[in-house]
């Protein structure tokens, strides 16, 4: 079928685009190439000067463009070299008249795929289109064949990079747990010696040690479990004061056995929001209890004190997590959410802030800790009032200012 170019309708491109602009000055050859190339399947879009034809090329991109050599105006060459010059990879066929065989082989230094002599003999024209068609579909392959092998080079690293960083966590989990066994170990010879002796001072001194490090290893494999699962959200709609009441809960009897004032601050008309509870209940565990060690490793001041506050802003939910321990140096702070960092040696796996920040992420959330050496810590945790996708913030770490 031969489309007048103004009510062309373009086809969405299929497997092979069957579009052919068809340049001819001459209304007969026109008429009679469009005939047959609509008879052998191809949607022609006709142009009857070098200039027009550009036109059309530039807005269609055809696939395949058949264009006498000789025209008025821009002849069928300059055609070519317009179309070749924009990086086009259309397959130009040349139609030549009798004794243009120097046009036509200059016509092919300019990269036109073939030409075809007048009067067209319908079995070259055919060949010369079937040459044009098998060098689109190769392309065709051949980008297909790299963009897969370009996948498989990726994927491939990706799976270097996940095994390398697997037995990176497999040793530094050894090594953790090795650390904490030694630990059991001196608590379990307290015992064994404190029983030997019949001193029960010895033998209490042993036990709390053993309890301790059963302790550190229960929470490094429940953070490991945690981590390792990657398990599918469960969501519920929470009241956020009843929330954070019972987060407070878990670790309140911890807070105050250790002389730290406790306060919380829960708006009672922050509402409900949608969250994971166990998880986000974890994660802000977590930042309590890094709260309860940085008292508890500041010796430069005399008491200290947690605030643990809940309030609605907007469309989302802040808790707030201030102590006044011992607050972080810049390098600390940059270092933070790393998996494995700790700067509490056996005391401390790493783990932490790492599924803290995972988890606060995964729904929508995210963490902001200003501190300051000597001064204290304060973690603000925003998590949507509804979520909706794990659209993961960025997160900001920034040194505490005097002010705050
Ligand atoms: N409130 C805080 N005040 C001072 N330093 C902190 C505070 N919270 C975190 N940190 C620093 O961040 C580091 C990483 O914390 P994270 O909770 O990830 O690991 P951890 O507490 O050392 O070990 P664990 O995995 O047992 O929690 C801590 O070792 C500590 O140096
Ligand atoms: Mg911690």
């Amino acid at each position: 079928m031969v489309l007048d170019f103004e009510v062309m309708k373009y086809p969405g491109s299929g497997k092979l685009n069957k579009t052919i602009l068809l340049v001819d000055d001459e209304a007969d050859i026109r008429d009679i190439l469009g005939i047959t190339l609509s008879d052998f399947g191809y949607q022609v879009i006709a142009a009857d000067n070098g200039e027009k034809a550009f036109r059309i090329f530039c807005e269609l991109n055809p696939p395949i463009v058949l264009t006498d050599i000789k025209m008025p105006g821009m002849d069928g060459i300059t055609l070519l070299q317009k179309i070749k010059s924009q990086g086009s990879e259309a397959e130009v066929i040349m139609i030549t008249g009798h004794g243009d065989m120097d046009l036509a082989i200059r016509s092919l230094k300019y990269e036109a795929s073939g030409f075809i002599t007048k009067p067209i003999n319908v079995d070259s024209l055919e060949v010369a289109l079937k040459r044009a068609c098998d060098k689109i579909l190769m392309r065709e392959k051949l980008r297909e064949y790299t963009e897969n092998l370009e996948r498989l080079i990726k994927e491939k690293s990706e799976l270097q990079d996940n095994l390398s960083a697997l037995g990176l966590m497999l040793g530094t989990i050894s090594h953790s747990i090795k650390g904490l066994l030694t630990g059991l170990d001196g608590g379990m010879y307290l015992v064994d010696s404190g029983f030997k002796k019949e001193n029960l001072e010895k033998t209490a001194e042993g036990w709390t040690v053993v309890k301790q490090m059963v302790g550190r290893i229960r929470k490094l494999i429940l953070d490991i479990l945690f981590y390792s699962k990657d398990r599918e959200m469960s969501l519920e709609k929470v009241d956020v004061c009843a929330f954070a009441e019972e987060t407070a809960m878990v670790i309140e009897s911890k807070i105050l056995d250790r002389q730290i004032e406790f306060v919380k601050d829960f708006d009672p008309s922050a509402g409900s929001f949608e969250i994971d509870p166990p998880a986000v209940n974890s994660a802000i565990i977590n930042i309590l209890e890094n709260a309860v060690d940085a008292c508890l490793r500041d010796i430069s001041k005399s008491s200290h004190k947690i605030i643990f506050s809940a309030r609605q802003d907007s469309n989302q939910i802040i808790f707030e997590v201030s102590d006044n321990g011992t607050g972080m140096d810049q390098e600390t702070i940059d270092k933070l959410f790393t998996l494995f960092f700790s700067t509490k040696g056996k005391q401390g796996t790493g783990f932490g802030l790492f599924i803290a920040d995972s988890i606060i992420r995964k729904h929508g959330g995210s963490i902001e800790v200003k501190s300051k050496s000597g001064h204290g810590t304060q973690f603000r945790i925003k998590i949507p009032k509804i979520f909706s996708g794990s659209a993961e913030k960025l997160r900001q770490t920034v040194p505490l200012s005097k002010s705050s």
